[in-house]
């Protein structure tokens, strides 16, 4: 037990997918793995562990944010004894030629915040994925016949921001928002461990185009799959 999570330890899986919203963690683990138990339920920030194919598997909500998934990250890697998280989420996309659905493999992350100074003593604002877990996404994907785009995503801290960013995302060479995988690149690398982090795109900041709710749940599971396989290799 931690202050953030009433799961045993052996309820925890060594490999750990994270959507953000923990009502999709419970959508996946129903939809995907057997033998299903609740191992979290505190703050609704549902965890479920299972197996799929056979192996253990733990789906978990990050909830939204570096603070809030780099609790549970923390936790995972250091009290739960947890070698892999992958990071399931959805992004906005900076530039015309990255499309909704499209799925992103991040490989580095430009942070806002000094998320990563605070918590890992890392000074650079651009933090990697962790190789191992990185290479086997796109394997993965390769192997499924899913294209995946990969480059470097901005882990923002502020959604809803008062001025225009493009000379911004020009300058850092932004491909894509989100606003997690810098927290859990950098607790990887403190803890000794691996994350990665896989998105699909819900919308494009430069067309304006957006998804539907019922669209995006379709799309969201060409990604789990990846992890999923990910998870099991
Ligand atoms: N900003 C930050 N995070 C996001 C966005 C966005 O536009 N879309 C999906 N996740």
């Amino acid at each position: 037990m931690t202050p953030h999570i009433s799961a045993k330890k052996e309820d925890i899986a060594k490999t750990v997918l994270m959507p953000g919203d923990p009502l999709r963690a419970k959508k996946i683990a129903e939809t995907y793995l057997e033998n299903v138990k609740l191992v979290n339920e505190v703050r609704n920030m549902f965890m479920y562990t299972g197996t799929y194919k056979g192996v253990e598997v733990t789906i978990a909500g990050s909830g939204m944010g570096c603070p809030s998934i780099g609790i549970y990250s923390y936790e995972l890697y250091n009290f739960y004894d947890v070698e892999n998280i992958i990071r399931i989420g959805s992004a906005g996309s900076y530039k015309e030629e990255i499309k909704v659905y499209d799925v992103y493999n991040v490989k580095e992350a430009y942070g806002d915040s000094n998320y990563a100074k605070l918590a890992a003593n890392i000074d650079d604002k651009v933090i990697k994925a962790g190789t191992e877990l990185y290479s086997l996404i796109e394997n993965v994907a390769k192997d499924k016949n899913i294209k995946t785009l990969t480059g470097r995503a901005h882990s923002a801290d502020v959604f809803y921001r008062h001025d225009d960013i493009t000379e911004f995302v020009k300058e850092n060479e932004l491909d894509v928002v989100e606003m997690e995988s810098v927290a859990l690149f950098a607790n990887a690398i403190k803890a000794k461990k691996q994350a990665a982090c896989l998105l699909t795109i819900s919308d494009n900041l430069v067309t304006k185009e957006i998804t539907t709710a019922e669209e995006r749940q379709n799309n969201f599971m060409q990604m789990v799959e990846i992890a999923l396989e990910v998870a099991v290799k």
